[in-house]
């Protein structure tokens, strides 16, 4: 572990101590071994767990799931697991390359399965924040995957956050795995936050309670 990383700071002022314990789903990567957008993932996801939510992370083979197929009640073990994590998501955090100026085909089809939360009570992301991150090799790709990223998180009533992070990663955002710079850092620290104070604010105007508890309550 290179030795500056050791010095981030997780919480730099917000403490959420007293507030309702948020859980965030992080979906994100490629199959690739290295991948920087894992990598942002990971440690957007270990800022979040030291804001005080819990976290859960898919990832890398668990998002290679079969194309999705509206007509096949079939679901793999993966697909189950995925839709059943993001239902009891207060808030989500998607972290995805550029591919040809757009999302990755794998996190895209992932997202597709959301189409199996249509009939909830809460349908797709109805209610959840959801926190963005976009790993490409140059500046253009960067702008134009996270705009048309927020598009898809409407589409599935999701709320985007405003900020979202943007990394390029023809200036090696990462190191062994973590960021390379407080930069880096900071942006995946920003939507780490943002993804939990606005899914802290949804749980005070509800039940106050998370998620996973509701649909614990109402499955006995
Ligand atoms: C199939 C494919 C298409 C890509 N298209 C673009 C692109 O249009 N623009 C761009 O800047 N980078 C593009 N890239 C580069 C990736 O977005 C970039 O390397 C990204 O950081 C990879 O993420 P990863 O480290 O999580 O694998 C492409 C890479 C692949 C494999």
């Amino acid at each position: 572990m290179p030795e500056q990383t050791l010095s981030f700071n997780m919480r730099p002022d917000r403490a959420s101590e007293g507030k309702a314990r948020p859980h965030i789903v992080g979906i994100g990567g490629t199959t690739r071994i290295g991948s920087s957008s894992e990598a942002a993932l990971r440690f957007a996801l270990k800022c979040a767990e030291a804001e005080g939510a819990t976290v859960e992370l898919i990832a890398g083979p668990l998002l290679d799931l079969p194309h999705y197929d509206p007509s096949d009640d079939h679901r793999s073990p993966s697909a189950l697991r995925l839709v059943k994590s993001l239902r009891s998501a207060d808030g989500i955090i998607i972290s995805t390359p550029s591919y040809h100026g757009g999302i990755s085909g794998m996190i895209k089809n992932a997202l597709d399965y959301v189409e199996d939360m249509r009939d909830d009570q809460e349908p797709y992301f109805e209610g959840r924040s959801v926190g963005l991150i976009v790993s490409a090799y140059g500046a253009q790709a960067l702008g134009i995957t996270m705009a048309s990223t927020r598009s898809i998180i409407h589409a599935l009533r999701g709320w985007p956050t405003p900020y979202a992070a943007t990394l390029n990663s023809a200036e090696k955002p990462f190191e062994n795995g973590l960021p390379a710079n407080e930069s880096v850092a900071e942006q995946l620290r920003i939507v780490a936050q943002q993804t939990i104070e606005f899914a802290q604010m949804k749980m005070a105007v509800g039940s106050g309670a998370p998620k996973s508890e509701a649909i614990a309550a109402a499955t006995g």
